[in-house]
């Protein structure tokens, strides 16, 4: 009998980091997204999240492992795009909420039956899941709801010996980050000035959260700041 994680968006950055980490754990480790998880021994399910219908692949990935053990689900994948809340197409919110709201509540539904004692169902937020910035709606409204939908996870699982958490990164050297500051190396140095310890966070330290979190149920309902510490102006 041994426990599984099923992770989104473990091709890269933080989800890659927690893949190699449960996996050094000796979990069974399947990761959906469109590119594949080079982590050795990773099962992966290559699809869009973006597009209806890929339930059965993640289902048939599920049933080809173990049962009894524990299931840590992580919904770890997410669109980060420049957009503003006054402009912003109506069709373009929708594509985001499927990656970053649709897909967690589907996979949910999904896990649901194997979900045993002391399993988790684990949801990476953002600083930008409680407070806004400007220039990036769709993706502060998305992980604002992510929050919303942790805290209903654990009220609709109470009971059943199943827990769950929020876990809200800080600026984590990731492709996202790099994507969204640019190449810039005075960009990047203001960004990591912005957290008290005048450093970028490795995704390895992400990880580490989430291994914690999927391992500890009295932390069931909480939103964790895994952020160094972010410089206030
Ligand atoms: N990096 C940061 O500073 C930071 C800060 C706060 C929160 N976070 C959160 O941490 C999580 C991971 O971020 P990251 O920085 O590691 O991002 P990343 O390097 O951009 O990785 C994102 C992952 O999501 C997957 N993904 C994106 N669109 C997908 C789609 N349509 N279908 C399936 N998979 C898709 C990507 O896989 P494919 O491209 O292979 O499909 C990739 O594996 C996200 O929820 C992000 O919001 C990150």
């Amino acid at each position: 009998m041994s426990d599984q994680l099923l992770i989104t968006g473990a091709s890269r950055g933080i989800g890659r980091a927690a893949a190699e980490r449960f996996r050094k754990e000796g979990w069974r480790v399947v990761n959906v997204s469109r590119g594949p998880c080079t982590v050795p021994d990773v099962v992966n399910v290559r699809v869009d999240l973006s597009v209806p219908g890929w339930e059965g692949a993640v289902e048939a990935a599920l049933r080809e492992g173990p049962s009894g053990g524990r299931l840590c689900l992580v919904h770890n994948a997410a669109l980060y795009e420049h957009d503003d809340a006054l402009s912003m197409d109506a069709d373009h919110l929708r594509r985001v909420l499927e990656v970053n709201v649709v897909a967690p509540l589907v996979l949910n539904r999904l896990a649901r039956p194997r979900l045993t004692d002391g399993s988790s169902i684990l949801y990476v937020g953002s600083t930008l899941a409680e407070k806004g910035v400007k220039g990036v709606a769709s993706y502060v409204t998305t992980k604002h709801a992510l929050v919303g939908m942790m805290r209903a996870t654990c009220q609709d699982l109470a009971g059943t010996r199943v827990h769950t958490a929020c876990v809200c990164p800080g600026f984590t050297d990731t492709e996202m980050l790099r994507e969204h500051i640019g190449g810039d190396t005075a960009v990047r140095a203001s960004v990591a000035g912005m957290t008290t310890f005048g450093r970028l966070i490795e995704p390895a330290e992400i990880a580490d959260v989430l291994y914690t979190c999927a391992t500890t149920p009295v932390l069931n309902g909480a939103v964790l700041h895994a952020n160094l510490g972010q410089v206030e102006r």
